[in-house]
């Protein structure tokens, strides 16, 4: 049987760090502040520089860094808060977890990001039925991809809806010359170790160029701090990024740039071959915009069979995201623009391994192992 080929590879990664990261984690260990040690804040000024954006404040993981902004905006009960229906729970499980309600919209089928059309029919559902306030919207860079804030910006504004930017999977990703992170009221990212920027734990980090936000955020991340560790303003969370992550993080963003060219290599690879197939749907970026390809997604008519034909020949392949949120148990009563497209490309969707140091080799093994399995026409 061939070898197992692994879905991201990210001991590669690491052989090329190699004895940096080792360096920085001593350095981080023997330096004993191992909570807020002076890498956390090294860390999210690269950060900052590196988004384009003034503040960047990291936190414990990126489902935080979204539950921290939305605190801060002091969205709670009565509150409608917009989040595509096609995403990772975390996107809605933070407004849920606030007391505030997800109201779920449709994704584009080409996209797979927030569908500005159906955003306007939930805003105007939710007014008319005058139950609950719409207060901000969550658009989410799935896949890698920056969300459409072109169309999406106008609505924010008519509607007076501050705009979180889940860029838990786009973090580095750039629209117009704008990177996720600099785009929005505020935005959140994730560390978690299969994202494009990742740690070795977890690991998220929020983003904003408001100075009172800031602010705030750095106070809520430490249980409300206000000017001394022990005076507590306000009721905040305990979600700080650890030294020895930010450490790794630091060595990590250096080689991110080229990581992301190897990224865009890989991807556009893969749709050069795989798009040949009118049986596949090869992902489409919008105009102006380059994603960090977080995931390589493709949708098939029978994605089953593919994916039990890859795994046969020992290539593994992840379903991103086989329900939609708003037909979850535990999100089921949330009120819910309809979802037509977020519900069939629950059914087409599927991811092919995808990480920077996927060698020609090995793509043209995938490639072929997936052209046999669903044919060339
Ligand atoms: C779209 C999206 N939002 C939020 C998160 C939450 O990030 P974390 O796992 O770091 O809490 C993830 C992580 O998988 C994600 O993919």
């Amino acid at each position: 049987m061939a070898a197992q080929i692994p879905f991201i590879d990210l001991q590669a990664q690491r052989r090329r760090l190699g004895a940096s990261l080792e360096r920085a984690i001593t350095a981080a260990v023997e330096g004993g502040q191992w909570i807020m040690g002076p890498q956390v804040q090294a860390f999210e000024e690269r950060l900052a520089e590196f988004a384009g954006v003034k503040h960047a404040i990291a936190c414990a993981n990126g489902t935080d860094a979204l539950l921290i902004v939305l605190r801060a905006w002091e969205i709670g009960p009565g509150d409608a808060v917009f989040v595509p229906a096609f995403t990772f729970a975390a996107s809605a499980e933070v407004v849920a977890l606030i007391g505030a309600s997800p109201v779920f919209v449709d994704v584009l089928e080409d996209t797979y990001n927030i569908d500005p059309k159906s955003l306007e029919a939930a805003t105007a559902m939710v007014r008319e039925e005058g139950k609950l306030r719409p207060r901000a919207v969550m658009p989410v860079d799935l896949f890698g991809q920056p969300a459409d804030y072109g169309a999406i910006e106008p609505i924010v504004v008519r509607e007076k809806l501050k705009m979180l930017c889940d860029a838990a999977q786009g973090f580095g990703a750039l629209l117009d010359g704008r990177r996720a992170g600099a785009i929005g009221d505020a935005a959140g990212t994730s560390f978690f170790p299969a994202k494009p920027l990742g740690c070795y734990g977890d690991g998220g980090a929020t983003f904003t160029n408001d100075d009172t936000l800031n602010h705030l955020l750095r106070s809520i991340r430490i249980h409300g701090q206000g000017a001394d560790k022990y005076e507590n303003v306000r009721i905040g969370v305990n979600s700080r990024l650890d030294t020895i992550q930010a450490a790794i993080l630091i060595e990590k963003l250096r080689i991110f740039p080229d990581e992301m060219v190897m990224r865009e290599n890989v991807a556009q690879r893969y749709s050069r071959a795989l798009g040949r197939s009118n049986r596949i749907r090869v992902p489409h970026v919008i105009e102006g915009a380059r994603s960090t390809w977080a995931q390589y997604t493709i949708q098939v008519p029978d994605r089953d069979r593919l994916q039990s034909d890859l795994k046969a020949k020992g290539i593994p392949t992840a379903i991103y995201y086989p329900i939609p949120l708003s037909k979850q148990k535990g999100y089921a009563h949330f009120p819910s623009a309809p979802i037509p497209v977020s519900e069939r490309i629950a059914k087409t969707v599927i991811s092919l391994p995808m990480h920077p140091y996927l060698d020609v080799q090995t793509q043209d093994r995938i490639v072929d192992a997936v052209l046999e399995s669903v044919g060339h026409a």
